[in-house]
C-alpha cells in the first residue's frame, strides 16, 4: 500500500486516479479549493507539511488557447508548481509523478514520436508543459514524467461523449480529418502507472496513450458504429470531414500529428497498452450499460 497525494483530484483523469487508486492505496486527493497550485507559497506550505511516498499531479492549465493570453498563470501552473512539487518530493525521497502532454511536439516528423525525440512546442501550453516536463525530471532520477493525449472517460465530457450526444440530438456532425493523435483512456493510465509505485520500476519519461492513431473524425466515427451496435439512440455514424485550418476560433496552433509510440512503457510494466478502439468500445460499453 502506498501513500499518496493526488492534486487535481477533481480534473478529468485525476478524478479516475483518485477512485482506482483508491481501491488499494491510501489515497489523499485535493482539489479546488482546498489547493490552488498557482500559490506557490501556499503550495509550498502544503507540501512541507505532508508526508507522502508518492506525489502525482492532475493539475494543469489545459485551455491550450487561454494559455496563449494568461502566460503567467500557464507558466505557474504548468511549470513552476510541478517545480516545487518536484523539490518537496526529491527532499523526501519521495516518487514525484507529473502528467505531460503531446503539445510538447510540432506533429510534423511523420511517424509516431518516441521519448528521445526532442520537444519542439508551437504554442506557449506546449512550452509550459515542457518546462514543467524538465523541471520534474531534473530534479531527482526516480520522478516520472508521463505524456497523454486526447484523453476520455467518465469524470468529464470529452470529444467522444459529444459526438455521441449531437447525434443522438439529430445535430449537424463535423469533426477535424486531418490532425490525428493517440486517445487516451484515463481508466487504463490509472493501471499503467501504478506499477511505479515500486520503486524497483525507472523514473524518466514515458509516453502512455492508447496505441495506434487516428483524426478527431476517425475516433468519432469509431464511437458513433459502437454506440449504434450498444443500443444507442444515435441518427448518423457519418461525420462530415473539416480541415485543422477551418478553425478559424483556434488561437493556439495545434501540432497535425502526434501519434506517441508507447514501446518503451510496455517494456517497462511488461504489458502493452491495448489499442484505442478497444479503449473506446470499453468506455462506452460501461458508460451505456
Ligand atoms: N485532456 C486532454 O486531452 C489532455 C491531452 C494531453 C495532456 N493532458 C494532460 O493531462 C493532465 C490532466 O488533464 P485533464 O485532461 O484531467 O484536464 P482537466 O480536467 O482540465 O484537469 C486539470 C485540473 O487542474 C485543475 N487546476 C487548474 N489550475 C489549478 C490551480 N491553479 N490550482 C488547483 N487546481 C488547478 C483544474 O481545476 P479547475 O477545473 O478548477 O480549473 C482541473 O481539475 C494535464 O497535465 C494535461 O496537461 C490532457
Amino acid at each position: 500500500v502506498s501513500r499518496i497525494l493526488l492534486l487535481g483530484g477533481k480534473g478529468r483523469l485525476g478524478a479516475m486516479l483518485a477512485r482506482k487508486w483508491g481501491e488499494r492505496h491510501e489515497v489523499r486527493s485535493l482539489a479546488r479549493p482546498e489547493v490552488d497550485v498557482s500559490d506557490l507559497p501556499a503550495l509550498k506550505a502544503l507540501l512541507e507539511g505532508s508526508s507522502y511516498d508518492i506525489l502525482l499531479n492532475g493539475t494543469a492549465l489545459t485551455n491550450v488557447d487561454r494559455c496563449e493570453s494568461d502566460r503567467y498563470e500557464a507558466q505557474t501552473v504548468n511549470a513552476l508548481a510541478p517545480k516545487l512539487m518536484s523539490e518537496d518530493a526529491a527532499a523526501k525521497g519521495a516518487r514525484f509523478i507529473h502528467i505531460s502532454t503531446d503539445y510538447v511536439f510540432d506533429g510534423v516528423k511523420g511517424s509516431a514520436y518516441s521519448e528521445s525525440d526532442p520537444g519542439n512546442p508551437m504554442s506557449h501550453y506546449g512550452r509550459t508543459k515542457l518546462e514543467g516536463e524538465d523541471f520534474t525530471l531534473q530534479a531527482a532520477p526516480q520522478h516520472l514524467v508521463f505524456r497523454v493525449s486526447w484523453v476520455f472517460g467518465p469524470d468529464k465530457p470529452s470529444f467522444v461523449d459529444m459526438i455521441v450526444d449531437r447525434s443522438i440530438k439529430g445535430e449537424k456532425l463535423e469533426a477535424i480529418a486531418d490532425k490525428t493523435s493517440s486517445p487516451t483512456f484515463s481508466a487504463d493510465v490509472a493501471e499503467w502507472i501504478e506499477p511505479f509505485f515500486d520503486p524497483a520500476l525507472p523514473g524518466g519519461l514515458f509516453h502512455a496513450c492508447n496505441s495506434g492513431s487516428c483524426s478527431w473524425r476517425e475516433w468519432g466515427e469509431h464511437a458513433l458504429r459502437k454506440a449504434r451496435e450498444l443500443g444507442v439512440p444515435v441518427t448518423s455514424t457519418e461525420i462530415r470531414p473539416i480541415g485543422l485550418a477551418d478553425m478559424k476560433a483556434f488561437v493556439a496552433p495545434r501540432p497535425p500529428h502526434t501519434e506517441m509510440s508507447v514501446a518503451k512503457l510496455a517494456q517497462a510494466t511488461g504489458f502493452p497498452p491495448r489499442s484505442w478502439q478497444e479503449a473506446v468500445d470499453d468506455y462506452l460499453q460501461q458508460k451505456f450499460s
